[in-house]
């Protein structure tokens, strides 16, 4: 039967080793915009085209103009300050930072600053 072929070439497909990585890498993304906007959409905008509600909080999307955003991984995971009194400070579990993180790279507007991790 044609369509259990395609049942199976899709099967194939969807658990192959790259599709399941890049399906992972997904999940990663929506995890830390659901985080970002739960911590940090107070303040900052954390969209494509957004703007920052509190007066001088970054827009998430341009961080990359300032610092390799991957640096922040491990700062988010650590406790994580940006010495503004405003902001309070974050501790996250690794997987959270991970997931903020991923998230983060995947809207930077200025892709040539975005580091590449593989
Ligand atoms: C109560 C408001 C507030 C919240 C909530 C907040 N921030 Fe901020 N954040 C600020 C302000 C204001 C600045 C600007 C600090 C400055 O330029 O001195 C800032 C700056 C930053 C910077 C840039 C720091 C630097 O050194 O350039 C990063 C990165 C950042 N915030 C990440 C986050 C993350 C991630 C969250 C959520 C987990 C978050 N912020 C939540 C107010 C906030």
């Amino acid at each position: 039967m044609l369509c259990r072929t395609a049942a199976l070439v899709l099967a194939v497909a969807m658990f192959g080793a790259g599709p399941a990585a890049a399906q992972s890498q997904r999940v990663l993304v929506q995890r830390g915009e659901v985080l970002v906007r739960q911590h940090c959409a107070l303040c900052h905008a954390v969209g494509r085209d957004d703007a920052s509600r509190y007066p001088g909080a970054p827009p998430f999307r341009e961080l990359s103009k300032r610092y390799p955003v991957d640096v922040l991984e491990e700062a988010l995971a650590e406790g994580f300050t940006s010495g503004h009194p405003a902001m309070p400070e974050f501790t996250f579990s690794p997987e959270r930072a991970a997931a903020i993180v991923a998230y983060l790279m995947s809207i930077q507007t200025d892709p040539g600053a975005r580091p590449q991790r593989r």
